[in-house]
C-alpha cells in the first residue's frame, strides 16, 4: 500500500489503490509480431556506438543531467573509448529539442579550412588530386569544431557543471577501460596507417608493437591530460595554452596549416534546423554545411507523392522509387551544396514540394534513368550564388552518431567524425588525440569525385575558413503535435543520408519498430558512381526485377550506415536501439 506525506503526517492514499490499475494501462504492449526488440525506458535514453559512452551518458542522466549534459559526456567519452570516431580534433554536428521552450537548433561544430589553405591545394604539378596529401598527410586536416561545440552545447544548455560532464571521459583516459573485441580488431586492422605515425603507434599499440587483445587495459594518459585542461580552462584548454602549442608545433614539423590564428578563431554557428514535413510529421535535421537535412527533406518530399506502403517494403517498385529520388537529389548536391557562409545555397528552392513533384513526374516507374541522363532540375547558374571572393584571400570509416533524450523531453542528436577511420592517422605527441582528415570533403577538383565518390564543384572549393560539405544527417522527427517521435543519425559518408531516409521511412511508412527498422536491409544511390548498392538479405527475384529496369546492381561489400535510435513509445515511453550492423554500442535506459 503506499503512502502519502500530508502535513508531514503518513496516511495512505486511497488513490493508490488505482494506481496498479494505471499503470498496468499504462505499460507498453510487446509487439507479438516483432522479431527486434529495443531496449525500453521510462524516463531517459542514451543510444551510442560503444556501450562504455552510452552508460556515461546514462550516469549523467541519473545525476540529473538533461540531454545535453549527457550528450557532452558520451561525446567525451567516446573520444576515449572509440578512437576510430569519436574525437576532440574532429568535428560534427548537433540538433537540439529544447522542449520547455519547443525549439529545435542546430549546432554547426564543423572543422575550417585554415586561413592559409586555398583552392588548389591539393593540386599537383600535373593539376590532378594528390590524394595521399588530400586525405593522408596534416594538410588534409580542418581546424577542429569538436571541443568547441562540445562545450557551447553544455555551458548553453546543459544543467550540471562542465567538470561532472568531463570527469567520466577523464576518469577512462586516465586509468583505462577495458578494450572490446570491436576497438581491438579495428586497431589491428589499421596497424599499417597508424603505426606508421610515431604518436599514434605509441597511443593505440602495446610498446612491443603488439595489438591490445579484448578485455586487456588500454590507459590514454597524454589524452587524459588534454581533457583535465579543457575540464580547468574550458575551450582555451584546447585552443590556447599548452594543447594549442602541441597541435601548431606538430602540424609545423609535419608541413600543415593550422596556425594559433586559426585555433583561436574557430566559431560554432547556431543555425536555423532545415525541416519538412512528410505525411503531416515534421522532420528537422542539420542545414548546410551539411547536405543531409536539405536532401533528406527534397526525398521525402518526392517519395512522399507515391502510395510507398502499398509497394512493400524493399519490392523492387519500392527501390526503384528510392534509387531515383536518390540519384535526383545527389545530383542537386554536386552542384548546389556547400557552406553556407560562402555559397549562397538554395535551399528553399530544393525543399520545394513543387520542385520535388516536377522531380517525380520525371521519373518512369519501369525504366531506370542513367545518370548521364540526369542533371539537376534547378536552373540556377552556380557562379550568381557565391558569396565575396571566393579566390582564396578572402581572410575573414568514420563517423559516430548518437542519441539521447531526458525525462523533460529534451533530445539530441549527434553525429561526429574525423572523416576517415582513425582521421589521417597522426596523432599530436603529448596531447593524446587524432587529427582529422575532413579537407577532403571539399571538392579539390570540380569532376574528382573525394574518398565516398561524392562530386563537387564551385560550391564546395576549398576557401580560407570555408567548412567542407559534410553528409551527416542528425535527425529528430516530430508527430502531429509537435512532439519529438524519433531521435536517429548515421555514420557512413555518403551513405548517410540515405540510411537515414530509410530509418525514418520504415518508422513512419511502413510502421516498424525501431528495432526492426534500423535492421532490415538498405539500400543506397547517389547519382555517381551509377550504381544502385544493396546490402545482403534482398532477394535475387527483387535484384533481377531491379536489374531488368535497367539498375547497375552492386552488393555493397560493407554495411549501408550504423544508426543509434531513440523512438517514442506509448505513454511517453522511450525505446533505443543501436544498429545491430557493427559490434560494441549500446542503448542504456536511464
Ligand atoms: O562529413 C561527412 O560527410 C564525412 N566526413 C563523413 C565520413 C563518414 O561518415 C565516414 N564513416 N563512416
Amino acid at each position: 500500500m503506499r503512502t502519502l506525506k500530508l502535513y508531514g503526517m503518513k496516511v495512505i492514499s486511497f488513490l493508490s489503490l488505482m494506481i496498479p490499475l494505471t499503470l498496468a494501462s499504462e505499460a507498453p504492449i510487446i509487439n507479438p509480431k516483432a522479431r527486434f526488440h529495443p531496449v525500453y525506458g521510462t524516463s531517459g535514453m542514451v543510444v551510442t556506438q560503444e556501450a562504455i559512452a552510452s552508460q556515461v551518458g546514462a550516469n549523467i542522466l541519473a545525476e540529473g543531467g538533461n540531454a545535453i549534459d549527457a550528450a557532452v559526456a558520451s561525446g567525451f567519452a567516446l573520444a576515449v573509448t572509440l578512437p576510430r570516431a569519436g574525437n576532440l580534433a574532429g568535428g560534427g554536428f548537433m540538433v537540439i529539442h529544447l522542449a520547455a521552450e519547443d525549439k529545435t537548433i542546430a549546432l554547426d561544430y564543423r572543422e575550417m579550412a585554415p586561413a592559409d589553405s586555398h583552392r588548389e591545394m591539393f593540386l599537383n604539378e600535373a593539376g590532378d588530386v594528390d590524394k595521399k596529401i588530400a586525405r593522408y598527410s596534416i594538410k588534409s586536416s580542418g581546424v577542429p569544431g569538436t571541443v568547441a561545440g562540445l562545450l557551447h552545447a553544455q555551458r548553453t544548455y546543459g544543467v550540471l557543471d562542465l567538470e561532472t560532464v568531463l570527469s567520466p571521459a577523464i576518469k577512462l583516459a586516465r586509468d583505462g577501460f577495458k578494450v572490446s573485441l570491436d576497438l581491438s580488431s579495428s586497431l589491428s586492422s589499421r596497424y599499417e596507417r597508424l603505426s606508421s605515425n610515431p604518436a599514434s603507434k605509441r597511443y593505440f599499440y602495446k610498446p612491443t608493437g603488439e595489438f591490445y587483445q579484448p578485455g586487456e587495459v588500454l590507459v590514454q594518459k597524454d589524452l587524459a591530460h588534454t581533457l583535465e585542461r579543457i575540464s580547468r580552462h574550458g575551450r582555451a584548454g584546447f585552443y590556447e595554452g599548452k594543447t594549442a602549442k602541441l597541435i601548431v608545433e606538430e602540424v609545423k614539423i609535419l608541413g600543415g596549416l593550422i596556425t594559433f590564428a586559426d585555433l583561436k578563431n574557430y566559431r560554432v554557428i547556431i543555425r536555423e534546423p532545415v525541416c519538412g514535413s512528410f505525411h503531416g510529421d515534421t522532420i528537422c535535421a542539420m542545414p548546410p554545411p551539411s547536405s543531409g537535412g536539405v536532401h533528406l527533406i527534397q526525398m521525402l518530399n518526392i517519395l512522399e507523392g507515391w502510395d510507398l506502403r502499398s509497394l512493400g517494403h524493399n519490392s523492387a517498385a519500392y527501390i526503384h522509387r528510392l534509387a531515383e529520388t536518390m540519384r535526383r537529389a545527389y545530383a542537386d548536391r554536386s552542384t548546389y551544396l556547400g557552406d553556407p557562409d560562402f555559397f549562397s545555397v538554395p535551399v528553399d528552392d530544393i525543399t520545394d514540394k513543387n520542385y520535388a513533384s516536377a522531380l517525380r513526374s520525371g521519373i518512369s516507374l519501369t525504366k531506370a534513368t542513367p545518370s548521364t541522363d540526369v542533371q539537376s532540375g534547378l536552373d540556377i547558374d552556380p557562379e550568381t550564388l557565391l558569396i565575396g571572393n571566393t579566390l582564396g584571400d578572402n581572410e575573414s570509416s568514420e563517423t559516430t552518431h548518437f542519441s539521447t533524450w531526458d525525462q523533460w523531453g529534451n533530445a539530441v542528436s549527434n553525429t561526429t567524425t574525423l572523416n576517415f577511420s582513425y582521421g589521417n592517422g597522426i596523432s599530436i605527441p603529448g596531447a593524446g588525440f587524432l587529427m582529422n582528415n575532413e579537407m577532403d570533403d571539399f571538392s579539390a577538383k570540380p569532376g574528382t569525385p573525394n574518398a565516398f565518390g561524392l562530386l563537387g564543384g564551385i560550391a564546395n572549393a576549398i576557401e580560407p575558413g570555408k567548412r567542407p560539405l559534410s553528409s551527416m544527417t542528425p535527425s529528430i522527427v516530430f508527430d502531429k503535435t509537435g512532439s519529438p517521435l524519433l531521435v536517429t543519425g548515421s555514420p557512413g559518408g555518403s551513405t548517410i543520408i540515405t540510411t537515414v531516409l530509410q530509418t525514418i521511412l520504415n518508422v513512419l511508412v511502413f510502421e516498424m519498430g525501431i528495432a526492426e527498422g534500423a535492421s532490415v536491409p538498405r539500400v543506397h544511390h547517389q547519382w555517381f558512381p551509377d550504381r544502385l548498392l544493396l546490402e545482403s538479405g534482398i532477394s535475387r527475384d527483387t535484384l533481377n526485377l531491379l536489374s531488368q529496369m535497367g539498375h547497375n546492381i552492386g552488393e555493397a561489400d560493407y554495411v549501408l550506415g550504423d544508426t543509434q535510435s531513440i523512438q517514442r513509445g506509448p505513454k511517453s515511453s522511450l525505446f533505443g536501439v543501436s544498429d545491430p550492423r557493427r559490434p560494441g554500442a549500446a542503448a542504456v535506459a536511464q
